[in-house]
């Protein structure tokens, strides 16, 4: 695991969607996983801000959701299709038949999430699977206890996620839907790579525990300590419960992979450790 440390959320989110667009520079068919939720719409920023002004070409991108609501319609506003529409789809070049998310709707959820997992084998797997960390712990919809090998499936909502998600339901938790489809844990850790965002001071200690704690499925996203290529991106609000602080600001300053990602964060010396 790679943790890199920014100073502010933005440029977190900034470097994230660089990585993401390096992704699909090297591999204009690459195969996306993306999540929604407060902490991406900045990311999402930058890529249709990158599509406009850099030309960052999404026609042969396919793009595969980590989760939905189940029982919400596509069109309804608070759907994780709808919220993908306004922060991207709409505004960038991929073809609408690549994009995939569950289908809430579906009336054998079960058969929906195995037909899921197989248009994401059909396309060869996820290249990049973005995430982020939720209060609890959660990478999609993977709330604790979820089975570190568990797939694609219907699950049921914590209240804490409920609440988490109650501001695009008018602020009330009871309106956030009580059950979801969601890709399983075991699901994300066969993407090739992961890429984790977290920011702001309420991520703070569950990224602590995720990272740097014990492998558990009480915190589901502690399962990417198992994934050979995963990468963490965090602001300093979300990292400052991270014990080994120094050493991830050392690796990121001076291992040659990040040489080409430092921009927005200059190399400068760290405080008790060599370059
Ligand atoms: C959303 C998802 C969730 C969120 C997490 C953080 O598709 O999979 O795991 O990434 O709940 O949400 P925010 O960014 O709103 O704090």
């Amino acid at each position: 695991m790679n943790i890199i440390l920014q100073a502010t959320a933005r440029d977190a989110a900034l470097l994230t969607a660089r990585l993401l667009a390096k992704a699909l520079r090297d591999r204009p068919a690459l195969v996306l996983g993306l999540a929604t939720g407060r902490t991406m719409e900045e990311v999402y920023a930058h890529l249709v801000r990158m599509h406009r002004t850099e030309k960052l070409n999404f026609s042969l991108c396919r793009t595969f959701n980590l989760d939905e609501y189940a029982g919400l319609p596509a069109d309804h506003p608070s759907s994780y299709r709808a919220y993908m529409e306004h922060h991207l789809f709409r505004h960038i070049n991929i073809d609408p038949r690549n994009t995939h998310l569950p289908d809430g709707m579906a009336d054998d959820l079960n058969a929906e999430a195995d037909h899921y997992e197989a248009k994401i084998r059909v396309c060869g797997g996820i290249d990049v699977q973005l995430l982020g960390i939720g209060s609890n712990g959660h990478i999609g919809f993977n709330e604790p206890l979820s089975a570190l090998q568990s797939r694609t499936r219907v699950t049921a909502l914590t209240p804490a996620t409920r609440t988490q998600n109650a501001a695009m339901f008018g602020g009330k938790a009871q309106r956030v839907p009580a059950r979801a489809l969601t890709m399983g844990v075991g699901t994300i850790l066969e993407a090739r790579r992961c890429l984790l965002l977290a920011t702001g001071p309420a991520k703070a200690e569950i990224l602590a525990q995720a990272v740097e704690g014990p492998l558990t499925a009480m915190v589901t996203a502690s399962a990417l300590q198992l994934h050979p290529c995963c990468t963490v991106i965090a602001d300093e609000s979300a990292g400052a419960r991270l014990q080994n602080q120094t050493y991830y600001r050392w690796l990121f300053a001076n291992d040659p992979e990040w040489a080409d990602f430092r921009t927005v964060q200059k190399k400068r010396p760290v405080r008790g450790m060599q370059p």
